[in-house]
């Protein structure tokens, strides 16, 4: 590899860093980080901190000094994703890149988001720009794959999360069990915190009354969804509480509890069920669906194919017998022991992501 290959690489896994400071606090926009490059000296760096604030490359010229002020149009702009070049919550980047006279774009991937999607480099390539793609792409890709999905299949990407006991049961009919050790269920809080959404079937509400908030985390908390087509979830269930925004799929009772954040969908029944809450999740502008269960509900994601990833707890909590884990075929990608639990990741190799 040559020394400017080298060098680029370099660069761009200090934006692929930069860009994962934003985790939970961005989505649905991307993760994005972008870093100044003067000579051999970084003179500016950035990321995209905040969903609606300004976006990697502004934070990245911002924090230029004032004395290297003069340096920018001599330097190259890397950036983990290709510039936006529309007007959106905030001004086109491709715009501040001309104003500011850089002649030189290091990216490592083009955002998929129609309005862009190659147009961000057109523009800039007939500015007269001298632009690099594809650096470490698939790491770029990976990064921002939430957006991705979400912008190319018109569905949020969703996240499988359960505990399995040692001889594969989910858990026992109407009896509250818990299976994962305690750094792990703040895990599961941080994940929480980086989701738009978080969804779990009606007998998990009714057997274990979660709150579904990220208490033991920081952030936001997601919107909660549960269904509830037979009205069997009572009025102080704790997804009532009104604590977070949340939706009942079902009909409204005669006398709702007048919770604030409380909404009831009414969505059609079998096959449409599923992609009838998508829409209105992307109505929504929300992009990532944590599903936590129960089996019922896995398994309607799982064979209508409405998976990406998959986190499953492998605990050495023993059941006897009990309501078999979902069948899930895919790839395994990492595995960590945390403590009792053998947390393994699975991907859906239908999404062609590494
Ligand atoms: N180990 C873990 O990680 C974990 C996680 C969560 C839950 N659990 C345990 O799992 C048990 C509950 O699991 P479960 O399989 O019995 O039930 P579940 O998946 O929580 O709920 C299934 C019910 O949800 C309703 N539903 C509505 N739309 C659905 C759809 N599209 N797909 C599937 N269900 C839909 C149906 O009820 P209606 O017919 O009334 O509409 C269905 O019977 C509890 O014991 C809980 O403690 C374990
Ligand atoms: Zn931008």
């Amino acid at each position: 590899m040559s020394k400017s290959m080298e060098n680029d690489q370099l660069l761009m896994r200090r934006c692929f860093d930069l860009a994962r400071l934003g985790k939970g606090k961005v989505h649905p926009n991307p993760m994005v980080g972008s870093v100044l490059l003067n000579g051999v000296e970084v003179i500016g760096e950035g990321w995209h901190k905040q969903y609606g604030h300004s976006h990697a490359e502004v934070n990245c010229l911002k924090s230029v000094t004032q004395e290297n002020q003069r340096k920018i149009p001599v330097s190259t702009l890397f950036v983990s994703l290709e510039p936006c070049c529309f007007h959106g919550k905030t001004p086109a980047c491709s715009d501040l890149i001309i104003q500011n006279n850089i002649k030189r774009l290091r990216i490592s991937t083009t955002d998929k988001t129609p309005q862009v999607n190659g147009q961000g480099l057109d523009i800039l390539k007939a500015e007269g720009v001298d632009i690099k793609t594809n650096i470490l792409e698939k790491t770029g890709d990976w990064i921002v794959r939430f957006r991705t999905l979400f912008v190319t299949k018109k569905r949020p990407y969703i996240i499988l999360k359960f505990a399995v006991s040692k001889d594969g049961f989910l858990g026992q009919p109407n009896k509250n069990i818990w299976l994962t050790n305690p750094i792990s269920k703040r895990l599961v809080h941080k994940w929480r915190s980086e989701v738009g959404a978080i969804m779990v079937g009606t007998n998990t509400a009714l057997t274990d009354n979660p709150k579904l908030d990220n208490r033991y985390f920081y952030g936001s908390s997601p919107l909660r969804i549960v269904p509830d087509r037979h009205q069997k979830i009572p009025a102080n269930a704790a997804l009532k509480d009104g604590a977070v925004p949340t939706w009942i799929l079902g009909p409204a009772p005669k006398q709702p509890a007048a919770a604030e954040h409380l909404q009831y969908l009414q969505l059609p029944e079998g096959a449409t069920f599923l992609p009838a809450l998508f829409d209105r999740l992307a109505t929504a502008n929300i992009n990532t669906l944590l599903v936590e269960g129960g089996a019922a509900l896995l398994q309607g994601f799982i064979e209508a194919g409405y998976w990406d990833e998959a986190r499953i707890f492998e605990t050495d909590k023993v059941l006897g017998d009990g309501i078999a884990a979902p069948d899930l075929k895919g790839k395994i990608g990492a595995v960590e022991q945390i403590g009792s639990d053998r947390l393994v990741y699975w991907y859906n190799e239908e999404d062609g992501l590494e």
